[in-house]
């Protein structure tokens, strides 16, 4: 599978979205990564269905929404309707993971299940073929520009031999930078968020140095 660039907008310029968004998109990234927070499932809080819509009018490219919130049964067609192409769920929240699963392709999107960093792997098995992607955490969710948290390249390691020959992406998210995105590829990860590092400097000359990365790995 062709490796997916996932920018999080989460370390934009909000100032300024629609032209920090506009860089991700002209620098060539296949998806924008959008991290929703509700202040209960996580420690922060960021935007709602309404501006994830109001996104939609100004970027072109699928939209990875990743739902850090605790009871995404009851947003998840919003998120849809908004023009979220991907929408994962975490396996920690309070709703049952199977509704959300049918319930985000019921709608037209694609879903992807989330696991925090304390999470066992094996708990994807029986979703495995219900589902289009994993994202591994390798980060506790909330906050943007944290360290690669080191165990997480063992638990790529898990997730990409539990995967097999199946059509499933295995994203990646928090802490990615030029030193930890050659150790994630080479575990096996095909889809990769990364925030602070791709919007400190250059964000053309950033996601060219990832592809050079990339490109030692295809
Ligand atoms: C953290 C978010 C991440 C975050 C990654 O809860 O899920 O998507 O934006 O940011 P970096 O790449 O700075 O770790
Ligand atoms: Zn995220």
């Amino acid at each position: 599978m062709k490796t997916i660039l996932s920018p999080s907008m989460l370390s934009a310029d909000f100032a300024y979205l629609e032209r920090d968004l506009k860089k991700v998109e002209d620098a060539g990234a296949e998806w924008l990564h959008v991290d929703v927070m509700d202040g209960n499932f996580v420690p922060n809080i960021t935007i709602g269905p309404d501006q994830v819509a109001d996104l939609r009018k100004v970027v072109n490219i699928p939209f990875d929404v990743h739902l850090m919130i605790n009871h995404p049964l009851q947003y998840i067609e919003r998120f849809a309707e908004a023009g979220s192409d991907i929408i994962t769920v975490h396996y920690e929240v309070q709703d049952d993971t199977n509704a959300c699963i049918q319930l985000i392709r019921q709608c037209g999107a694609s879903p992807g299940l989330v696991l925090s960093p304390d999470t066992e792997t094996c708990v994807l098995e029986p979703y495995m073929d219900s589902i289009d992607m994993v994202l591994l955490m390798s980060v506790y969710p909330g906050f943007g520009g944290q360290s690669y948290i080191e165990r997480s390249t063992r638990r790529i390691r898990e997730v990409r031999k539990m995967i097999g020959d199946r059509p499933v992406r295995l994203e990646i998210d928090g802490g990615i930078n030029m030193e930890t995105l050659p150790v994630v590829l080479e575990a096996g990860a095909d889809t990769i968020v990364s925030g602070s590092c791709l919007f400190k400097g250059n964000m053309h000359e950033n996601i060219r140095r990832f592809r050079e990365i990339i490109a030692q790995f295809e």
